[in-house]
């Protein structure tokens, strides 16, 4: 089946109890070749600002860099669904929420995702309204580590336990395709993913959710900052690229 993946795509895998595998890219070449190894769901993350563009945070992306990424993977054509993040501060309206999802829709995403839950809901309802698929993104939120003071795993007390839950139900009852779990303990992000009809995409919280989603430089070992603890893999890409160069130099 070669059909075009799109949202209900994806919503439905979990009724299907087949497990997605979504990963992050940020430009044309890695789009094709995420779409080659049939990865059904590529996210052009804000996590750009880090392992692209230098930031030390999600904090400093622009709407405008995120356009510059999402058409470029967008020109890979990709049969995955394809999505993009709202970026720092661009859905803290209703009207900026819409407006900065159809500039993305018009850039070439297929959904959109923002950080939070119900703290959000009237953004979330505006764009689904909108006709624009959105995915959710609860427990960790990177945007938020200057407040937060860091990354720190989410559902740790009962208070955020049951927040976390709360929210997760609120979205799935917007109309949210997926939500994805960002270092959210593993019992809660299991409880979740069983609570909620939408499939849950874990990051560092554990194998109890639907599916898991990287950031791919992560993955490949290409990022230039410490890889995350929850990346088990060790490709270390960047060392092969090294020793690549060495090699060349040699030559010269
Ligand atoms: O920005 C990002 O890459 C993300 C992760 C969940 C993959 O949001």
């Amino acid at each position: 089946m070669n059909s075009k993946i799109t949202a209900e795509t994806v919503r439905g895998m979990k009724g299907r109890g087949e497990k997605i595998a979504a990963l992050t890219a940020y430009d044309f070449p890695m789009a094709k070749l995420l779409d080659e190894a049939s990865i059904p769901l590529i996210l052009v993350g804000d996590s750009l600002g880090m392992v692209v563009l230098g930031h030390p945070d999600t904090t400093r992306v622009t709407m405008a860099e995120m356009e510059h990424h999402v058409r470029a993977a967008a020109r890979a054509r990709p049969r995955a669904l394809l999505g993009a993040d709202l970026p720092f501060k661009s859905c803290d309206t209703i009207e900026g929420a819409v407006e900065n999802s159809r500039r993305l829709v018009s850039a070439g995403a297929e959904f959109v995702k923002a950080e939070g839950g119900r703290a959000i809901l009237p953004q979330i309802r505006a764009i689904l309204s909108a006709g624009v698929p959105f995915c959710g993104h609860l427990g960790m939120l990177p945007q938020h580590v200057l407040e937060e003071g860091g990354y720190h795993v989410k559902g740790k007390n009962e208070q955020e336990h049951q927040e976390l839950l709360a929210d997760a139900r609120a979205l799935a009852d917007a109309g949210a395709f997926a939500i994805v779990l960002e270092l959210v303990t593993p019992p809660v992000a299991r409880e979740i993913s069983q609570a909620v009809a939408v499939p849950t995409l874990g990051i560092g919280s554990g194998e109890g959710c639907d599916g898991q989603i990287l950031v791919t430089t992560d993955l490949l070992g290409l990022s230039p900052d410490r890889i995350p603890r929850h990346v088990k893999m060790n490709f270390n890409l960047a060392d092969r690229i090294r020793a690549a160069l060495a090699e060349w130099k040699q030559t010269v």
